[in-house]
């Protein structure tokens, strides 16, 4: 009876366990370790600490003064030294550390003794720039090897990076330099997307005339585009490098000293500058690279995730390079000069392990099979997901059509502030259903809680929440550590709030639903719909903005954006078009609204609150819910006549 039951079950609702060839030589491959895990989380991360080199033990594994952690009290490391140095004794010296190709196709392979060289040379052009332990560097750069050069010589010399991601306009950039204080900004003349040279040190340039901490701008040259370079402030990356010696010492830090900062939206206008620190970070960013990914010596892991967002930071650059890996370093896109590009690359350096998001496994899917049979993939061993829910669809494609049934796929929720990953299989011996992220890590503590901040029944929807703290976890907001005690652990007492809605199933499983704040996911990308807003208002032909993020087929959200016009003022297409560009002018492309709905007001409740569930209906052509406490009900009316009008 219960056989006939699951032979019934669709695709999407079957589990699929780890098949017995990849269990037998899995890295994790008995299951006892979520119980030894949770039985003493300390005792479990202080093991995975040990893997890595420090220079001096710790003398406590925890110090939790809530919302406060320090992990590795007293301990000493340096990032950049696990990430190369202590690679070098062996054989891996010669092991390929980074295999890069560009857009144009051409490559690069450095092993880790050439990334030795690179970063210990960079990290003394930074020292010879007056750089020290502490100042900030902002990096502004394209997907080549010179920024993971750059952000490794940082860690080496105890200089918080600040990556901004290259997509991201001048003034977002510029808010960024001049919240980190930065005084030297890395950049390139410009980038290679689709063909085509797109500028970025134009933007460092318009960015750092208002910047009045900037001494110096270092440039790579990767395009060879025309670049205006200011005699006194720019200098091109090898020309400096061409001086500088290799071999540098690294700085002892302290596993509390601060590795890199990262801006992210939220709730409020202004990004938050997330801030993780060196000892417990790297840690957690190995242990989970090695154990999500079934890592061995042998493997070609490929994360297609732009090194500007924290996928790239832990699961591109430190897990993978402390793990000693081979890493694929992509600069292109999956469409160009073919829609088999990424296909190609792993047929070509023979990838095992690939992790992608699901905006980009749907454009795939739409693009078809044609161009997934094109190409050898059966060097892949096991395949991941990341940036938001992954719909069962797109999982059930991803498992045929790459993984060819044969792989494992790892779905693994985390978030900028989490630093690694927080809830995945475990591919060796965790089960998996399609669109279930599964269950948390060992020694990390995930809950689903309803409104109280009691734990939900098993089959209950509530609040995603953490509550434990766990050696990746952020410390603070850079300079504002009341917005961090705010933001993350105001919500409920003493557990971390992750802002995501999710759904525990019969089995305990955590289904993540995505976020139940005002920050709208598109494409995996976080954008604040606070900052949208401020930019629409600050165009003058508008009164009032609305934004929200409703449901898009390929994007998993878009940008929808509502406005006021000022009086006298009238709506028109070029008006649509102007205020576009303007958000992406403010904020950068991956910001530009899917669409500008003009109203005569926007619906408010009585108290004078802006209803964004509606607005969500509208923007999804969902039939409408309770109107009853808006001031005005006439106001839908128009806006869904204007809804229909587009
Ligand atoms: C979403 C990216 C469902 C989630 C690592 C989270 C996911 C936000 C998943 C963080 C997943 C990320 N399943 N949702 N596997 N991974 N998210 O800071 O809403 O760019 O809060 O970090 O992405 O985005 P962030």
């Amino acid at each position: 009876m219960l056989n006939q039951k699951i032979l019934q079950l669709a695709p999407e609702e079957q589990i699929y366990h780890p098949n017995l060839s990849f269990s037998a030589r899995a890295n994790v491959r008995d299951a006892q370790i979520y119980e030894r895990a949770g039985a003493n989380f300390e005792e479990f991360w202080a093991e995975e600490a040990q893997k890595l080199h420090w220079f001096r033990p710790w003398d406590k594994v925890l110090e939790w003064q809530s919302p406060f952690a320090q992990w590795f009290v007293g301990g000493k490391i340096n990032a950049c030294y696990n990430c190369i140095d202590r690679h070098l004794e062996g054989w891996r010296r010669n092991k390929a550390a980074i295999i890069f190709e560009g857009e144009p196709g051409d490559q690069l392979v450095l092993t880790y003794q050439d990334l030795y060289r690179e970063v210990t040379k960079f990290a003394n052009v930074l020292l010879g720039m007056g750089i020290t332990k502490g100042d900030p560097v902002t990096i502004y750069m394209p997907m080549i090897p010179q920024v993971v050069i750059a952000m490794l010589a940082c860690a080496r010399i105890g200089a918080p990076h600040s990556l901004v991601f290259g997509g991201f306009s001048s003034e977002a950039l510029r808010d960024r330099i001049n919240d980190a204080e930065s005084k030297v900004v890395v950049t390139a003349d410009g980038v290679w997307r689709r063909g085509k040279s797109i500028p970025l040190k134009q933007n460092v340039d318009t960015a750092v005339a208002e910047c009045p901490s900037v001494q110096k701008v270092v440039v790579v040259q990767r395009t060879g585009a025309e670049t205006q370079m200011d005699a006194d402030r720019d200098v091109w990356y090898h020309d400096v490098m061409k001086a500088a010696p290799s071999g540098c010492k690294p700085e002892i830090m302290d596993a509390e000293d601060i590795l890199f900062i990262l801006y992210t939206s939220g709730t409020t206008g202004r990004p938050k500058g997330i801030v993780h620190t060196t000892g417990g970070y790297l840690t957690a960013v190995a242990s989970t690279h090695r154990n999500i990914f079934d890592l061995k010596e042998e493997d070609v892991y490929w994360c297609t995730a732009d090194v500007g967002w924290i996928t790239g930071h832990s699961y591109l650059v430190y897990g993978p390079l402390a793990n000693g890996t081979t890493v694929m370093l992509f600069e292109g896109a999956p469409d160009y000069p073919e829609r088999d590009r990424f296909w190609e690359v792993i047929e070509k350096y023979k990838v095992s392990l690939f992790y992608t998001a699901p905006t980009a496994i749907r454009l795939f899917m739409k693009w078809g099979e044609e161009w997934t049979n094109k190409r050898d993939l059966s060097s892949l061993r096991l395949l991941g997901s990341v940036g938001e829910p992954i719909n069962p669809e797109a999982w059930l494609w991803y498992h045929k059509n790459i993984g060819k049934e044969n792989c494992p796929i790892v779905d693994t929720w985390w978030q900028t502030e989490t630093g690694s990953v927080m809830v995945a299989p475990l591919p060796g011996i965790t089960p998996t259903k399609p669109g279930s992220a599964t269950m948390p890590m060992p020694g990390v503590s995930v809950d689903v809680v309803d409104e109280m901040g009691e734990p939900v029944e098993r089959g209950g929807t509530g609040y995603l929440v953490i509550t434990k703290p766990w050696p990746s976890m952020l410390r603070t907001v850079y300079k504002d550590p009341q917005r961090y005690a705010d933001t993350y652990w105001s919500r409920f007492e003493g557990m971390y709030f992750t802002g995501d809605g999710a759904r525990k199933d019969e089995d305990g499983y955590i289904w993540v639903q995505g976020r139940v704040d005002d920050v709208i996911n598109v494409s995996g990308h976080r954008i604040g719909t606070a900052e949208v807003e401020s930019a629409l208002v600050e165009h003058p032909a508008v009164a009032e903005a609305a934004v929200i993020g409703r449901k898009h087929e390929l994007k998993g959200q878009a940008v929808s954006a509502f406005v006021t016009l000022r009086e006298g003022i009238a709506w028109a297409p070029e008006l649509e078009k102007d205020l576009k560009s303007h958000v992406a002018k403010k904020i950068g492309g991956l910001a530009r609204p899917e669409e500008i709905i003009c109203a005569w007001e926007l619906p408010k409740t009585r108290s004078g609150k802006i209803m964004r569930r509606l607005l969500r209906d509208i923007a999804e052509g969902r039939v409408l819910g309770d109107t009853s406490t808006l001031a005005d009900p006439t106001v839908v009316k128009q806006l869904l006549n204007q809804k229909t009008a587009l």
